[in-house]
């Protein structure tokens, strides 16, 4: 089989990492900037066309406000740092999530770096950031509602297909492969519509561990695999 298209990553374990090492938490954030900033590069030169990271769930603001504070801020130094390596490398950056719901600064700094790399078209990057994915599928559940109430739906063409333009990934083909780090066995609400056949590979490293060495083993143990999609 081909590489993957789509790839998704749930970025996970860099509050052990930190505690491992006798860190605060967020040096593993930092940490971790790093790994995104590497895999990038592989997944680039994998030639994968997509690649949606997993950075912020609408349930990680049950996290103390130190540490959510300081992940927007580690954001925001990431999107001042990169954006103009993004634009040398023809990386289009995107968002999912409820963008409405994230802080102004980080907000404006979003709009900006998405207008200045949206003629991109080595990679997207696609951001998932005060994502939850039953908050998606309410959203586009409560949007098919008000077409149908509207006239502009008849409830009697809403297919899976139909549906699938109301979520946030509508432009998106499906993850061809999840990755989760830190040996985690779950999903922790990310696209739960779009993952329905993804192909998952669990890391037991821990995210600011895992490098573009394990990017690739991801990549290698994908195409050997059988998808079949119940045939
Ligand atoms: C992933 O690492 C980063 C985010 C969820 C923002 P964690 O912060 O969840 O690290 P662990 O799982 O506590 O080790
Ligand atoms: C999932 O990791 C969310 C992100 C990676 C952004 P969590 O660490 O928040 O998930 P749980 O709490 O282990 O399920
Ligand atoms: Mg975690």
């Amino acid at each position: 089989m081909d590489n993957p298209k789509h790839v998704a990553i749930i970025m996970d374990g860099n509050g052990r990492w930190a505690a491992q090492k006798g860190l605060p938490r967020i040096a593993g954030h930092s940490a971790g900037a790093k790994s995104v900033e590497e895999v990038i590069k592989a997944a680039k030169e994998s030639g994968v066309r997509i690649l949606t990271l997993y950075a912020f769930s609408t349930e990680n603001w049950k996290r103390p406000k130190h540490e959510v504070d300081a992940l927007f801020k580690l954001l925001e130094n990431y999107i001042d740092s990169q954006t103009d390596i993004l634009i040398k490398n023809d990386i289009r950056l995107s968002v999912i999530g409820r963008i409405e719901g994230l802080p102004d600064s980080v907000r404006r700094k979003l709009k900006s770096v998405m207008d200045r790399t949206k003629s991109g078209s080595s990679l997207l990057l696609n951001l998932a950031l005060n994502y939850g994915a039953r908050t998606e599928i309410v959203d586009a559940v409560r949007a098919v509602a008000k077409d149908c109430v509207s006239g502009h739906v008849n409830p009697d063409d809403m297919d899976e297909k139909a549906f699938s333009g109301y979520l946030y990934t509508k432009d998106l083909p499906d993850p061809d492969l999840l990755i989760r780090t830190s040996g985690e066995m779950r999903l922790s609400n990310f696209l739960l519509w779009q993952l329905s056949y993804s192909e998952i590979f669990i890391s037991k490293k821990l995210w600011p561990d895992f490098k573009k060495s394990d990017f690739v083993e991801a990549l290698d143990e994908y195409r050997n695999r059988q998808r079949r999609y119940g045939k």
